[in-house]
């Protein structure tokens, strides 16, 4: 598939052989956003640390402001990958639900590491990621899956993957395929970057799919009170997820965050992973798909 790319730190024009529309997508990531209300104070041991994450900053003023400037750009489709919220809050969930319903644009949320984590609860991350998805995330996931998704818009298929552990399920990998398949220009949406092999240096951060990966690497699992990684490190499906991506000849991009700043990187010939900055410090990215 022919595709060219280019960028700023906040947009991305790509055009793609064969689309049958222009497509306009924006995304939202690591908005993290804490709005504690009285429903919230019995879950306080466990959010104190995240609670005063980016509280310098006007989080909710400038997610506000981003979809403001979604609309009016009159995108397509709002594409949230991951920790909007600080830890699953009833209050904060709802305001992000609430001011996303009110742009009335179709969404895609797919979850960070924060927003299902309320820190030092017992637990491991995947069995927390499931409990925390079904209480507290349900409402921004609309009808979708919160595990894995796909959305068609003006012949783009566009594919949600929760790796917010670092992992990619068996389940996730064959979906992945399924809908790659269907043979439509496709962008996948994830939370963590994948580890492409020019990005592994001596200190850069984690990623997805690093071979790496596991107890050793885990720097922060103190401070943010989880399970370590384990020493076994990657599941078999993650590398395999991270080889099927490298080698997919009809994916045109993959829009992510977690590292909260803005980086492109190419993936092969056709394909650019797009490391979007946070919201939490006034980033985004308007990204513009023409046939
Ligand atoms: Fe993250």
């Amino acid at each position: 598939m022919h595709t060219k790319h280019t960028w700023t730190e906040n947009s991305a024009t790509i055009q793609v052989e064969g689309l049958s529309n222009p497509v306009k997508v924006f995304q939202i990531t690591d908005s993290h956003i804490s709005y504690d209300q009285e429903i919230d104070r019995p879950y306080v041991s466990y959010s104190k640390r995240m609670n005063t994450a980016f509280q310098d900053k006007n989080t909710t003023g400038l997610f506000q402001q981003m979809l403001q400037q979604a609309s009016e750009a009159l995108v397509d489709l709002l594409a949230l990958t991951g920790d909007q919220v600080n830890y699953p809050s009833v209050s904060a969930v709802a305001f992000v639900t609430n001011e996303v319903q009110k742009t009335g644009l179709p969404h895609l949320f797919t979850a960070g590491n924060h927003d299902w984590h309320y820190e030092g609860m017992e637990g491991s991350s995947e069995a927390l990621r499931e409990e925390w998805r079904e209480k507290r995330l349900s409402p921004l996931y609309a009808n979708h899956s919160p595990s894995h998704t796909a959305l068609d818009i003006g012949g783009l298929c566009f594919i949600a993957i929760d790796n917010s552990t670092y992992q990619v399920n068996e389940t996730q990998l064959s979906f992945y395929q399924q809908q790659i398949a269907r043979g439509l220009p496709t962008v996948l949406l994830i939370h963590i970057p994948l580890s492409l092999p020019q990005m592994r240096t001596p200190n850069s951060p984690n990623l997805c799919g690093d071979p790496e990966w596991g107890a050793q690497k885990d720097r922060n699992y103190i401070t943010e009170r989880r399970q370590r990684w384990p020493e076994s490190g990657n599941k078999p499906s993650t590398g395999a997820f991270l080889e099927h991506v490298l080698t997919t000849p009809n994916l045109v991009a993959v829009l992510c965050g977690h590292i909260h700043r803005s980086r492109v990187e190419p993936i092969n010939d056709h394909a650019f992973q797009y490391i979007t900055s946070a919201g939490a410090l006034g980033g985004y990215r308007l990204l513009e798909f023409h046939p």
